[in-house]
């Protein structure tokens, strides 16, 4: 078996984390147990570029069970758990390529390491798979049935190829099911940045100005998280309506001029390029902090940062200190990457519980239904999102009341009214 892991050795304590992990992901558990008895995925091979984490580790391990092959790159240069990803080798026989701080080649070589396996269906988060397969890999192309998005930022760019008719298999957008976007932008987002602010700067976010820049589902759990641990939250957005959430929502809302003066910490949440730039970092105030949760490392001018200071100094682990030509000291953390992966484990194992169970019982429908799919980005099939809704509060313990025959009739009629 190939594979490309830091060290093998650290699979004992990988394994620790990843059933830890398990422990709180019954939804998932649910569907391997059910994998495990009708294995619907046998003969599939899956490709997956997700960030290696002890979560992922549950979604491969679940697919295995599934009958697929299964192989793993990362998503993101910094976000791998090398115990996690060395239990997944070696404990599992699962295949992984991917080790943390991986310069830009790496990265690359492991991906197409991962499409030397021919996958079937690809999995991705930030469409870096996908992308490859249908530019330096195409002739992989009439092998795949279609292929699942995990985020935000690879749905824009896979819409993006279809609508410019470049799109080659059907891709099902798991970020649109509202068991995804819901939870895991917005709690594990929220819960998971701070984490990762925390971690690498051991700073009091009490009493901080904490600019929060994208008020999306992400962003709306950076500020509401932010705001209970007791930072007054500053909102930038472009979007009017969003605009307008925010500030009833009881935040402050303003420029990112007016902003630049006011913030201490400053955080992009936005899929968006350069949202922390000159305009920020012209004129911040000294020993500011910025830090982007954001797909791509692009949310932060770094270049800006790069041309406008004298040196870098590496102050704590994931935190940089550009020294800026004028003397003002601008914190980087995680180098611009996702700090809630980068600097800290990214979401808790309770939302991608049922992330991961979008993937998985995505990654079916796709191998079940490859025929009557075309070249589209679809979402995610009502009845998997409502099934996946359905498990997690029965795991919650939580009943729910059910509309009555009657209700159901008057909420479908236009006759009855004052
Ligand atoms: N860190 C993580 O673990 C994690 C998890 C989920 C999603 N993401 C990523 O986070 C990003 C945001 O995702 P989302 O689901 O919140 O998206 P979203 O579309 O719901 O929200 C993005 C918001 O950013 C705003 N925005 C865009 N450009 C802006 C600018 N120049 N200034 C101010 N606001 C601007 C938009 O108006 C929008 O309201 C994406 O890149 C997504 O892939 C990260």
């Amino acid at each position: 078996m190939n594979f490309d892991v830091r060290d093998e050795n650290l699979a004992k304590e990988g394994r620790k984390k990843i059933e830890w992990a398990g422990n709180d992901m019954p939804v998932l558990a649910k569907i391997k147990s059910d994998f495990a008895g009708s294995r619907p995925l046998k003969g599939a091979v899956v490709g997956a570029c997700l960030h290696v984490t002890s979560e992922t580790a549950n979604l491969m391990i679940a697919l295995k069970e599934g009958g697929a092959q299964v192989g793993l790159c990362a998503s993101n240069p910094l976000s791998t758990q090398d115990d996690v990803a060395a239990s997944l080798v070696k404990d599992f026989d699962i295949p992984v390529f991917a080790i943390k701080g991986e310069d830009n080649k790496t990265y690359y070589s492991h991906i197409n390491s991962v499409l030397d396996m021919r996958p079937h269906v690809s999995m991705d988060d930030g469409a870096d798979l996908i992308s490859t397969v249908h530019s330096t890999r195409r002739e992989l192309i009439e092998n795949v049935l279609g292929g699942t998005e995990e985020t935000t930022t690879g749905v824009i760019r896979l819409k993006s190829m279809e609508k410019k008719g470049v799109l080659r298999y059907p891709i099902i957008a798991v970020n649109e099911a509202k068991t995804k976007h819901f939870f895991d932008n917005r709690y594990g987002t929220g819960q998971s940045t701070i984490d990762g602010i925390l971690r690498s700067t051991n700073m009091l976010i009490a009493g901080k100005k904490f600019v929060v820049v994208g008020y999306g589902w992400c962003g709306k759990g950076v500020a509401m998280r932010a705001r209970g641990m007791g930072a007054n939250v500053i909102v930038l957005e472009v979007d009017p309506f969003r605009a307008i959430e925010a500030k009833m929502d009881g935040f402050e809302v303003m420029n990112a001029k007016q902003a630049a003066r006011a913030g201490d910490i400053f955080l992009s949440v936005t899929g968006n390029i350069n949202v922390i730039g000159e305009s920020i970092l012209s004129s911040c105030r000294d020993n500011t902090v910025v830090a982007n949760s954001g797909h791509f490392d692009a949310e932060i001018d770094l270049k800006y940062l790069k041309k406008n200071s004298t040196k870098v100094i590496k102050v704590r682990p994931f935190l940089e200190q550009y020294i800026m030509k004028d003397g003002r000291r601008i914190n980087v953390l995680a180098e611009g990457r996702l700090v809630n992966l980068g600097a800290a484990e990214g979401h808790p194992a309770s939302v991608m519980d049922m992330s991961f169970a979008n993937q998985a019982l995505s990654v079916q429908h796709i191998y079940e239904n490859s025929g009557s799919l075309e070249k589209k980005v679809y979402a995610v099939p009502e009845h998997i999102d409502k099934k996946i809704a359905v498990l997690k509060l029965e795991s919650m313990g939580i009943k729910i009341d059910r509309l009555t025959v009657q209700q159901k009739k008057y909420l479908s009629s236009w006759e009855l009214g004052t």
